[in-house]
């Protein structure tokens, strides 16, 4: 498939594989792709940020390659690893046959055969021609010497093995960075990128998202749902209903053969919704019933 050639086309791509952006994202995307430069997408959980880059690889039939973050990430996880139990074997097998010339048996096992390679290394050999969609997934939960490290691959898209030599992409991957925020990536590396902060969307496309997402829910019982999770989200939390628990709602009412929201459902079911013993506490009951009538006000208006 070939790259978006526009802003609009972009947005047909993406709709054509059910994300449903607004004009901002898909501006940052379509030149990210274009400017053959990094997407940083920052913002709430459930929100989309991972989807995008699901998306992208399949809208342009690229392989998605996912390196999940987590504290303590390395590069042994991250980019290559010495097969060291193979190697072992090689060594033994040379020695058993009496051929272990040393120099030959060091160059042998340093060699690509004994590599293992992970998601950064695999996304700058785009062997075959398709440049792979590389996911680097919540950045912001690694530590600081890894980014260092990501600063280097991202800055010239190549990464050095001391034994093997430098490995560079004869064309730069398509690069998804997402972060939730529990900390700030350092300038460095956000400089690197393209910048979109991906927010709470507003009804109208909360609701295509849920048609298209949740297409087995009844009509009103979407508008309801996504108006009152628009409201529930001017309360103030400890954490808020993402576009995921929208869907997740949607469908859970769904199966409950329900198709409007009443206030016995609503309280029922707000576990669907807020993953938080406080906030469903503090929900549960008049706060809920009180939103709930608003909603429906506001919808029959
Ligand atoms: N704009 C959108 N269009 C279509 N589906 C969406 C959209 N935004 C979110 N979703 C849906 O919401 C769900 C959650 O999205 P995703 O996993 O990408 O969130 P996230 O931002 O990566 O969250 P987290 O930070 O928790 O990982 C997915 O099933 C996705 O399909
Ligand atoms: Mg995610």
């Amino acid at each position: 498939m070939l790259l978006p050639q526009s802003i609009d086309d972009t947005l047909d791509m993406l709709a054509r594989a059910d994300y449903v952006a607004d004009r901002r994202l898909a501006t940052a995307l379509f030149l990210a792709l274009k400017m053959r430069r990094p997407l940083f997408l920052e913002g709430e959980s459930g929100t989309g940020k991972t989807e995008i880059a699901k998306v992208l690889s399949a809208a342009l039939s690229r392989p998605l390659l996912r390196l999940q973050c987590y504290e303590g990430l390395d590069i042994a996880q991250a980019a290559y690893e010495w097969n060291y139990s193979r190697q072992m074997i090689e060594i033994r097998l040379a020695e058993a046959g009496g051929n272990a010339k040393r120099d030959k048996l060091g160059a042998d096992i340093f060699s690509e055969r004994f590599l293992i390679k992970r998601p950064l290394l695999r996304a700058l050999e785009s062997a075959g021609g398709a440049v792979p969609v590389l996911l680097i997934d919540e950045l912001d939960r690694t530590d600081e010497p890894f980014e260092a490290y990501l600063l280097e691959v991202l800055s010239d898209f190549q990464l050095t093995i001391p034994e093997l030599g430098t490995i560079k992409a004869a064309e730069p991957p398509i690069v998804v960075i997402t972060s939730n925020r529990t900390r700030e990536i350092h300038d460095a590396v956000k400089r690197r990128c393209l910048y979109h902060w991906v927010d709470y969307p507003d009804a109208a496309r909360e609701l295509e998202i849920v048609r298209r997402k949740a297409p087995g829910a009844a009509e009103r019982l979407s508008r309801e749902v996504v108006a009152f999770v628009q409201r529930l989200r001017t309360v103030d939390l400890f954490k808020l209903p993402g576009v995921a628990e929208t869907i997740d709602w949607a469908g859970a009412l769904t199966a409950l053969d329900k198709l409007a929201l009443d206030p016995d459902t609503v309280n029922d079911t707000l576990g669907v919704l807020l993953k938080y013993q406080d906030d469903i506490g503090r929900m549960r009951g008049s706060e809920a019933a009180g939103i709930l009538s608003e909603v429906k006000a506001q919808l029959a208006a």
